[in-house]
């Protein structure tokens, strides 16, 4: 789903209390933006460059992700540097080191398993899935959340499966046989199945539309948004990361249809507007069907045909995981710190 297709109101408030960047030097992302705009002379001064922190780095690799990924009359004329060499430079290294972290966070939760059979594979990857799979933050929006709070965590959230349809359709190429079906198929379902109505970036703009939902600029985010939004670009990006990728979607989809549900208990109990609902109760009723089918139709066909993917597939699910609950916990703390200081 590719969302904010159509312009949104601002932000009512600052989402994060501080967006600065922790080092006095101009943010790589800064000298980034302007550089793409200049032209490529104006890149090669950026070879080597570092970022200055965490926020600075996941704000360059969205910058570069754009130049892959976004519609062409948004980013422009600069998507012509998508290939340009410092432009590859910057992102292989700042990938590396954040692949590095990944990795080791990985290790150190002691996910070491090497099982490539199939049985192991599939119980690792659900075992990945039922952890955890309704956080905090979910409970906390269901119960507790005033208006304002839910919107404004909805608005980070962006939805329980943001950009899925481009990602997905990323995720099928050179795939084969069943694997290529089922992502065909749930592609086929993102787009309403035909039903212009359906599709969901379309249930999504009735959504913000119903409750006003703000648009959050990157500057405003909190970095584990940042984190959470570059994944599915490092994803799509990256050919060789494809086992991963198929792990990350997939556990996605066998999280949203709980998390989703606890939205609408959200709605409610506060009274939602009844254009609100079809964006949720839809993910809330097929994305357990799409977490079976794509266990079933794409995991166990793509382990079954090359083990060596298996332990990749369950990494990529657990990035997905854990990147997405440090997310969660993040904005909700931010919330609330936020309401209880007015
Ligand atoms: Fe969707
Ligand atoms: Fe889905």
């Amino acid at each position: 789903m590719t969302l904010h297709a159509a312009p949104l109101p601002a932000a009512r408030l600052p989402l994060v209390a501080d967006t600065s960047f922790g080092d006095a030097r101009t943010p790589l992302s800064v000298l980034l933006d302007a550089a793409l705009d200049a032209g490529p002379r104006a890149l090669e001064p950026l070879l080597g460059a570092e970022p200055v922190d965490l926020r600075d780095r996941f704000l360059v690799l969205l910058g570069i992700y754009d130049l892959h990924t976004v519609a062409l009359d948004v980013v422009g004329p600069r998507a012509r540097f998508q290939g340009h060499p410092v432009v590859a430079e910057v992102k292989d290294r700042l990938e590396t080191a954040w692949l590095a972290e990944l990795e080791r966070d990985w290790q150190d939760a002691g996910h070491l398993t090497e099982a490539t059979d199939v049985d192991r594979v599939v119980s690792a990857m659900r075992a990945v899935a039922a952890k955890d799979r309704l956080p905090h933050a979910y409970k906390w929006l269901a119960r507790e959340a005033s208006w304002t709070e839910l919107v404004d965590f909805l608005a980070l959230e962006g939805g329980p499966d943001g950009g899925f349809d481009d990602l997905v359709a990323v995720c099928q190429v050179g795939l084969s046989g069943s694997a290529k079906l089922e992502l065909g198929k749930n592609y086929w379902d993102e787009m309403g199945q035909g039903d212009p109505d359906g599709v969901h970036t379309v249930l999504h703009q009735r959504l913000s539309a119903a409750i006003e939902l703000p648009h959050v600029p990157r500057a405003r985010m909190p970095v584990e948004a940042l984190e959470r939004a570059a994944l599915g670009g490092l994803l799509a990006t990256n050919r060789w990361l494809q086992p991963e990728m198929l792990g990350a979607l997939g556990l996605l989809e066998l999280q949203a249809g709980p998390r989703c549900r606890l939205v609408l208990q959200g709605f409610d109990r506060l009274g939602a507007p009844a254009d609100a609902y079809p964006f949720y109760v839809e993910h809330a009723e097929v994305d357990p069907v799409h977490g079976r089918d794509w266990m079933d139709k794409a995991v166990v066909p793509t382990v079954t045909e090359k083990p060596a993917w298996g332990p990749r597939i369950v990494k990529g699910a657990w990035w997905r995981s854990t990147v997405n609950l440090r997310f969660f916990e993040a904005v909700r703390r931010d919330l609330v710190a936020r309401s209880e200081a007015a």
